[in-house]
């Protein structure tokens, strides 16, 4: 039998599978073998007709394979009388399996004596799909029955909160798995060692084993799980939600490339304290922030760049000697692409900016500090005159865009046309002359219903996409003191 050595210095990575039969769950084994260190079988979700061969599936397997009959009240997904359910597991065993999956108030002797003698390992489990229980502590505490014996806590946070008291609970005993189900328990799986946990779970499949699983190639590749050391410096995203953020693929390969020992994971956060309290405890050396963090962000810090006062909103956060400081590279991802394109044209450029809101602020100042002459035209006039006035420029409501004079440069600033609602146009009395380079600051999908209709008009056009690269590239050097590596650019 394939032994498994648990510890939190190189938690293992163990692939649930959930597909109907012996022979699909093997055709997944054999896909992501190198990627994972051993295999879950949740008989639960196996047909009828194979639990009888379930013994067989460690031989043919090759891997060490951790045998779970999850019961349904604890999100298992068969229906079955407790009397069968054990018959099954201790027929199973026979198979030599490396760990076998036992609940919290599991009485089963004759199941514990099986394993001992088979040398299987137990995992012993307790799940809420609910929540953090008030007495997790003193639970995972008295989880472990026998010497040996791994205990297991599989709960659902629901904030940055509950995220900590797992992070407390995992480091009051040698060996325990923490897993935080759900959005807010991502980093567990992804940061299991940080969460002291000897052991994170995926799925490869269609049907995930559970919430919040990720496939392994996600979690070797990007978050390069087994990849870093325990000393890897730790940057984030943070957000709600935040799990959509393509930032961990743009900053990741960047640490690749770089051969830098660091990861870069999303965390979803409420309150920016708790997130502050979080960082402190897990060595977060810098972060990423998205809606709706920006503005708040920008006020609580005593610490902030002049690019943020010039956004009215921070990106970026940096742990630097003195304490957190703030910055804003927005300002800087959106002129990067338009400085390439326009060569030094920018200042006097005639420009029109549609939206009033987060983030045309930060493209007005951007255009103002390089010299252009900005028009703000948005649906709501008055909030157009607020921009426009803080920044000493144009404005106009969307109704007299019809009648607006040519400019060089249009950009794209409001939400409008955003994926799912790709079939919207933030204004359509606007009509493109051609000479135009319209700038789009949506970048999924690629090509919004304003940009094709620009492009068909013959201008020259910029998609959200480049300014997302570019004020992430501008966060890489903050974060490392490097610049973004210029081979994976062309790659992403
Ligand atoms: P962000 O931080 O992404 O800029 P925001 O501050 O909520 O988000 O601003 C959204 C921008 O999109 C605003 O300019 C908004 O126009 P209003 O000020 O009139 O609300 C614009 N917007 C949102 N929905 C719109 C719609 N259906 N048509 C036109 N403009 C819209």
């Amino acid at each position: 039998m394939r032994s498994v050595n648990y510890s939190a210095d190189e938690p293992k990575l163990c692939l649930s599978l959930t597909e109907a039969t012996l022979r699909e769950n093997l055709a997944i084994v054999e896909r992501e073998r190198r990627r994972v260190d051993l295999v879950e079988l949740r008989a639960d979700f196996l047909d009828e007709a194979e639990l009888a061969e379930v013994s067989a599936f460690p031989r043919l397997s090759g891997l060490p394979t951790l045998l779970t009959f999850r019961r349904e009240s604890d999100g298992g997904a068969r229906a079955i009388g407790e009397g069968e359910r054990r018959g099954l597991l201790d027929r199973a065993l026979d198979g030599g399996f490396s760990v076998v999956d036992l609940e919290e108030d599991l009485e089963a002797p004759e199941l514990e004596r099986k394993a001992a003698e088979q040398g299987t390992m137990v995992v012993r489990s307790m799940h809420d799909f609910g929540g953090v229980p008030g007495d997790l502590s003193r639970r995972l505490a008295a989880l472990a029955r026998r010497p040996g014996e791994i205990p297991k806590v599989a709960v659902m946070p629901h904030s940055v909160s509950d995220l900590l008291r797992l992070l407390e609970v995992g480091g009051q005993v040698p060996r325990a798995i923490v897993v935080g189900m759900g959005e807010w328990g991502f980093p567990t799986r992804v940061l299991p060692g940080r969460f002291h946990s000897v052991q994170s779970y995926c799925s490869a499949g269609e049907v995930k084993a559970a919430p919040g699983h990720v496939d392994p190639k996600t979690l070797r590749e990007t978050y390069r799980l087994g990849e870093t050391s325990a000393t890897a410096k730790l940057f984030c995203v943070i957000g709600n939600p935040v799990l959509h953020s393509r930032s961990p693929w743009i900053h990741n390969p960047g640490y690749r490339a770089l051969g830098l020992d660091a990861v870069y994971v999303p965390v979803q956060v409420d309150r920016l304290a708790d997130f502050f309290m979080l960082a402190e405890r897990l060595g977060i050396e810098g972060a990423s922030v998205t809606v709706p963090h920006k503005e708040e962000a920008a006020s609580l810090l005593a610490e902030t760049d002049a690019s943020v006062t010039q956004a009215g909103a921070c990106n970026t956060l940096v742990r630097e000697s003195g304490g957190w400081r703030g910055y804003n590279t927005d300002i800087e991802g959106f002129l990067a692409p338009l400085r390439a394109r326009l060569r030094g044209a920018l200042a006097g450029a005639r420009a029109l900016v549609v939206g009033a809101g987060g983030a045309a602020r930060s493209v007005v100042a951007g255009l103002v500090a390089e010299g252009a002459r900005v028009t703000v035209v948005n649906r709501t006039g008055p909030r157009a005159r607020v921009l426009a006035e803080q920044f000493d420029c144009g404005w106009a409501p969307a109704e007299e865009a019809a009648a607006l004079p040519a400019f060089d440069i249009v950009v794209q600033a409001t939400s409008v046309g955003m994926s799912p609602n790709e079939d919207a146009d933030p204004l359509p009395s606007l009509s493109f002359r051609g000479t135009e380079l319209v700038y789009e600051l949506i970048y999924a999908p690629r090509r919004t219903l304003f940009l094709a209709r620009a492009e068909r008009a013959g201008c020259g056009v910029i998609g959200g996409r480049e300014m997302l690269l570019h004020q992430a590239y501008a966060q890489f050097r903050l974060f490392t003191g490097r610049d973004y590596p210029a081979e994976v650019r062309e790659d992403f």
